[in-house]
């Protein structure tokens, strides 16, 4: 019997197009450069199944054009670019990667939150463009971390993670706002308090944003919630591009509306806003957040598992329209 034939969208590690390949026909996207839609169509349209990333849409044009695909496999937890409904009409069956990446993300927001709040970045390109010649009283004085008020928008998993870390290991206060309220035991262990959305801006020292991307999060954070915010008010993004109105976060990061901002993530990535690269109270990451070699391992072991199971046994891991 043939092997099914799948398309790996992006360059990934050689070991896992390896284990691909034991089970299945592999066209792989060596470049290491993403397909625009008509390549990816030109690619796809032969193909059972997809070995997706986070920047490869699949949605109805798609769908239409590559009438053999059963499967897309996204090595990412989050999934705003598969058009869910139209894959589900089409019977073709998404799957993220979830779990895998959870402490390696609230790692990385935390890190994202102290580079931000004590001006790390900042800082070093002062250092490095040898413009340090003195001690100052202010000099890069930011805020604290310790015992100020963490604020959490979204709490699935990686905002969980992200709490625990606050209250835990730096002894902050930790409330939250999210479309349901956590039971009260798992409120207790991330030491969380539950809060309408306003109190959260106005009353968060530190806000991460977490929750995942839909057109209804489409700018949650526009100049209204930055105004609400407090002016000494840091905030970060590890969710995804497009839940903050960028150029309004640059307008409130050049007005003093609130301190500074941790982006990992950016309306229209790679691109990045230019008035975002012209202030220098913002720390801007190329979306790395799960960017550790074990975590990246585990993402795409997960999405090539549930690439095997689904054509072995029927029996993706992690899908999310069965
Ligand atoms: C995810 O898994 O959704 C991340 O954003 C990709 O790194």
């Amino acid at each position: 019997m043939s092997k099914p034939k799948i398309l790996i969208a992006r360059a990934i590690f050689p070991e896992v197009i390896a284990r691909l390949e034991e089970h299945f026909e592999v066209e792989s996207n060596q470049a290491d450069a993403t397909w625009s839609k008509a390549e990816l169509i030109a690619r796809l349209k032969d193909k059972d199944g997809a070995f997706t990333t986070g920047g490869d849409r699949i949605d109805a044009e798609v769908l239409a054009a590559c009438p053999r695909l059963k499967i897309c496999a996204n090595m990412a937890v989050g999934y705003n670019n598969f058009d869910i409904p139209a894959m589900t009409a089409a019977g073709v069956l998404a799957t993220n990667a979830p779990d895998v990446l959870t402490e390696t993300t609230a790692d990385f927001g935390f890190a994202l939150l102290m580079a931000t709040a004590r001006r790390i970045t900042e800082s070093e390109h002062y250092l490095r463009a040898g413009q340090w010649t003195k001690w100052s009283y202010d000099m890069f004085a930011g805020s604290d971390i310790h015992g100020s008020t963490l604020g959490i928008l979204g709490m699935g998993r990686i905002g969980q993670g992200i709490a625990k870390r606050g209250a835990h290991g730096f002894g902050m206060k930790v409330i939250y706002h999210n479309r349901s309220r956590l039971d009260a035991a798992l409120e207790a262990e991330c030491k969380a308090g539950y809060v309408g959305k306003e109190e959260l801006l106005k009353t968060a020292d530190h806000l991460v944003l977490v929750l995942p991307y839909s057109p209804a999060s489409h700018h949650t954070i526009g100049a209204v919630e930055l105004a609400q915010m407090k002016p000494t008010a840091t905030l970060v993004n590890i969710a995804r591009g497009g839940i903050v109105d960028d150029a309004a976060l640059a307008a409130a990061l050049r007005n003093k509306t609130i301190a500074a901002a941790g982006l990992d993530v950016f309306e229209g990535e790679p691109s990045v806003h230019p008035d975002l690269l012209t202030v220098p109270n913002v720390v801007l990451t190329p979306h790395i957040a799960s960017a550790t070699v074990p975590t990246r391992l585990a993402m795409a072991g997960l999405a090539a598992d549930n690439l095997i199971g689904f054509f072995k046994e029927n029996k993706p891991l992690t899908p999310l329209n069965p």
